[in-house]
Order: structure tokens, then sequence, then C-alpha cells
């Protein structure tokens, strides 16, 4: 019998290590791949496998080779495990004390079979069509037989008729659809999202948007998964992943890198385009501008005498070292308190939601996104953001903003287009925090700069509308998936203001993101499952 099982994690993986501390060195300082800190989850931590118990036992001899067993301790209890091992091993049995990928029986009391691939899963393991998950039942019978008596249904918690039929035994079908899948921030599969991440931005820098989108739907539905993926066997079955991604997932596995790549970080219109786009302000049009007139360095660009700047770009040049170390939360938090106490004295009412990767979860991010809506009058909705800029203003806080009026029509149909922009009034703005007291240790900080820029995105919609933008700035690729849902599988449009059903030729009407979801007949996700 081959391994029964995939040990997804704790095992030598060299190659992929290398790697993976090449593409993601730690989540609190900005990567060099990653200056603006877009992926936050920190390296994965072992998980305790659980641990036999080490018993003074003469050793037995091993009559049935081809059988390896693990007795579950979970609902049995220690004790009366390490009879039944000790029994065993009398009998002949080989019994492991842990679980290895030796492991080819698994034999559980008073689980379902559900309850003890869910077990698997918590700990990165995944179960194979080969392994048996059995019934404490069995390991009796076998004990009164002498020998491993027929497995049949009654003994087996997990009965699976056609194998290869079902790649990924004991789980759910994965959708193509991010918001049909639950991703949290525990990322199994960095060595090869972040080697998709990068491909996905070199296509951004190259406009290639078919590309782009292959990549990051590849890196999306990686994100996903409870497993490291250690053979091309466990992506069988796994959507997104066309013959250009199986390739380099293969490349992965087998060299621990990918020579594509590779050849990305080392290409100088791509280490060009990062660091360019680093700058708050530049997007691909400036980048690509300063690329052809044969600028590599940003201190090159900003000692040009000939460059004109747009406002945004400086600020962006001018707070640029403040702007590229991420945002920490105890840094969101205190901006947090900043913008609550602003809005609250201009509109006690009104609801102010931290959105964006902050509400997802993440640690560190680029900036720090707020929802503020408010049950009073349009009038005041419209006068908030002003005020409230002014009052940064008077205070000194107000490094640089940049007003959007809204733009807002209240009948008008869902964008079709999963990635355009929302009209909702709104300011993107840089900050000035404070350093709280706790903090003036810190060895980034410039010498007697007792501040640090922060972006900070604010946007204020109607009220009836505050469940679609909330959705809609919570974000990540998920956002786009639910809309490209919404279009391609309940005939809906949704975007950060509406959802309108085609059929019904009528407004779906949602109080709160659960609403919305229901509307769309799907499972409820949660903010911090969204980081797709
Ligand atoms: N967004 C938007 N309109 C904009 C800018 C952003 O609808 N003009 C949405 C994006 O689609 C995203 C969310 O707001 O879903 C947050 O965007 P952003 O701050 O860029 O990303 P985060 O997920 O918060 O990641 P980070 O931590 O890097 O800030
Ligand atoms: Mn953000
Ligand atoms: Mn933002």
């Amino acid at each position: 019998m081959t391994s029964g099982l995939l040990v997804k994690e704790g095992q030598a993986l060299p190659l992929f290590w290398r790697y993976h501390l090449m593409a993601q060195p730690e989540a609190a300082s900005a990567s060099p791949m990653d200056p603006l800190c877009t992926a936050s989850s920190g390296p994965r931590k072992k998980r305790p496998r659980q641990v036999g118990a080490s018993m003074a036992s003469p050793p037995h001899d091993i009559k049935f080779q081809n059988l390896v067993l693990f007795i579950l301790e979970k609902k049995m209890g220690t004790t009366r495990r390490n009879f039944l091992m000790e029994l065993a091993r009398r009998k002949g049995f080989r019994v492991e004390n842990e679980l290895s990928d030796s492991v080819t029986h698994i034999v559980a009391e008073n689980n379902s079979g559900s309850e003890v691939l869910e077990w698997l899963q918590v700990q990165n393991i995944r179960a194979s069509s080969q392994l048996e998950l059995l019934d404490v039942s069995w390991l009796i019978e076998s004990m009164g037989a002498g020998k491993p008596v027929e497995i049949t249904g009654k003994h087996q918690l997990v009965v699976r008729t056609d194998y290869s039929a079902t790649p990924n035994p004991g789980f759910q079908k994965i959708s193509q659809y991010a918001c049909q899948r639950k991703t949290t921030l525990n990322n199994y599969n960095h060595i090869f999202t972040d080697a998709f991440e990068i491909l996905a931005e070199n296509s951004e820098f190259k406009e290639n948007e078919v590309s782009y989108v292959t990549f990051m739907r590849a890196a999306s539905v990686l994100k996903s998964l409870p497993f490291t993926i250690i053979s091309m066997r466990d992506t069988e079955g796994i959507p997104c992943l066309g013959d250009k991604v199986k390739c380099i997932i293969e490349e992965i596995i087998e060299d621990g890198e990918s020579s594509e790549v590779k050849a990305v970080l080392n290409d100088e219109r791509y280490q060009s385009f990062k660091l360019f786009t680093s700058v708050f302000g530049v997007g691909l049009k400036t980048s690509e501008k300063w690329f052809r007139m044969g600028f590599r360095s940003l201190n090159k660009i900003m000692s040009d005498k000939t460059l004109k700047f747009t406002k945004m770009q400086k600020a962006g040049f001018l707070y640029y070292e403040d702007l590229v170390s991420c945002v920490t939360r105890a840094e969101a938090e205190a901006v947090g308190v900043l913008v609550k106490e602003a809005v609250w004295a201009f509109l006690p009412d009104a609801f102010v939601t931290m959105t964006g990767g902050f509400r997802r979860g993440k640690k560190i991010g680029h900036d720090v996104d707020f929802l503020i809506t408010s049950p009073g009058s349009a009038e005041d909705e419209e006068q908030l953001l002003p005020k409230v800029i002014h009052l940064w203003e008077k205070k000194g806080l107000l490094l640089y903003y940049d007003l959007v009026e809204s733009t807002f029509e209240k009948f008008k149909l869902p964008s079709r287009q999963v990635d355009t922009l929302d009209h909702f009034q709104k300011c993107f703005l840089i900050l000035k925090l404070h350093h709280q007291r706790v903090d003036s240790g810190k060895s980034n900080q410039q010498e007697g700069k007792t501040w640090k820029a922060i972006r900070v995105d604010l946007v204020m919609c109607p009220y009836e509308n505050h469940a679609f933008a909330l959705l809609g700035w919570t974000g990540s690729r998920f956002e786009r998936d639910i809309r490209r849902y919404a279009t391609h599988e309940r005939k809906m449009m949704l975007d950060n203001h509406a959802l309108y059903d085609k059929t019904k030729r009528m407004f779906l009407k949602a109080e709160s993101e659960e609403e919305i979801f229901a509307h769309l007949g799907l499972d409820y996700i949660e903010p911090w499952e969204r980081n797709a």
C-alpha cells in the first residue's frame, strides 16, 4: 500500500522553505518584493501534533507489516488509548504514537467521519483516498480475532465508492468564486501564492488584463486551501488552475522556485515599476513615462528639474519613508480614534466603520479605510467630510487631502464592471499621527520626529446603501468575485451602491451584509474569511 497520508505540514520541505523565506521575509518589516505590504500573514507556526503516550513497554514483533495504525485520542481519552495501543502491539499490530505519513488506518471512538476529517484538517493533514478511517469496533473485533478482520461498511467512518472521481475526498467541491470559499489569513500555500502574485503584478505592469486575472485567480484559490500542495495530485479538482498555472506549480514543487518568477524579479522594467508605483500618486502611466525616459531610481526622479509632479506625487515623495513602512493595527486604531472624534464632533449619530484590510483581520496595511454613514439629512451628510478636513487642518494634522464629490444617483443600475470605482463622496488623505508615548523608543523613527504620515481613505455613503458600501470597501478579490457571481449565477447586478435583480426588475434592499449574501443565495462569509 502506498503512503496513506499526505502530510501537509511539519515535514522537512527544504526546497519549499528556501523559496518561502526568500519570498516572505517577515510580516512586520517591508518585504523587498512587497513594499506596500499587501500580504500580511506572517510565517506559519508549526502546530503540535497529537503526541502519543510514551509508554515504557517491551518491543513487540510486528506480524501485520502492511498495516500502520494510529489511534485517535479525541473523545477516547489517554488511558483507553494507551490501553488499546498496548493491546494492539501485543497482538502484532504496528501502532504509531504520532500521526505520520506511514499511517494507513486511523481508529477513532465516538467520532463521526466528518469529525475525524475535521480533526485531520486542523492538523493540516488531508486524508488521501487510501487512508482508512475506522471505528474502534474494527480494532476490538481484530483484537478478538488475533488478526485484522475484513473491513466492512459498518467499520468505516467514511465510505468512499469511487476514489478516482473524488480527488479531494471528504471535502466539498471548491468553487471557482472566492465568495463561495472561506479564505482566512492562514495561507498554507505562500510559496505558490507569492509566485503568482508577482506574476500577476508583472502582468498588471504590462497591462495584460487576461494574464493578470489568471494569476490572481490562481493565487486566490490556493489561499483558500486548508492544506499545502506538495504534489501535483493535490491540485486535482481545484478550479482556476489552468495549464500555465499548473506548469508553474509543478516547477515550484520540483525546484522550490519558478524560473519565470525569478526572471521577473530580475527584470529591470518590473523592478522600476515596482519602485515607481510605491510612490503615492504614481500609477502605470507615470511609471511607463519615467522608465522610458531612462530613470531607474527615485532619487534621480526627485532631483530632476524638468519633471512636473502632481500635488499627490509631491506628497508621495515628501512622506515616502513613512508611507512605504506599513501601517500597524495599533496605528490604525489610533487613526480610528481621530476619525471618530472628528466625525462625532459634527454628526454625533454617524456610524464609523474601519473597512479594508484591517476589517479582514490584517495586522498591517498600506492605508486605513473608513466608511461613514448617518441616518440624518443628506445636507448634513454632504457637509461632514469638508468639516472634518477643516478641523484637522486647524489642528495641524492634515498633510494632504483630495476630496472627491459624490456623483451618486439613486436609481442608477449597478455597474457591470467588477472593478469600477463607486460614486460616493470620498476623501483620500495623509494624516499626521503623533506617536503614543509607548511607541517613542521605536528604532525606525527619525531623530526627533514625533509623528508618522499615514494614508487614510474616508468614504461617506447614504444610509440606505451602507451595507453595499461596507461589502465593497471590505474588499480583496472577494469583492470582484461576488459581483461576478451575482451577474453570472443569479442574473443580478451588484456594486458598492446596490443590488438589482434583473429577473424581477427591482432593487433588492439590504440593511446588512448578511442580507446581501442571503439575496444572492450565498452562505455568509465573515470579513476575516474574505482574504481572497
Ligand atoms: N476601493 C474602492 N474604490 C477606491 C479604492 C478602493 O472601492 N477608489 C475598495 C477596493 O476595491 C478594496 C477596498 O476599497 O476592496 C480597500 O482598498 P485598499 O485600501 O486599496 O486595499 P486593502 O484591502 O485595504 O489593503 P491594504 O491593507 O493594502 O490597504
Ligand atoms: Mn486599505
Ligand atoms: Mn484604501
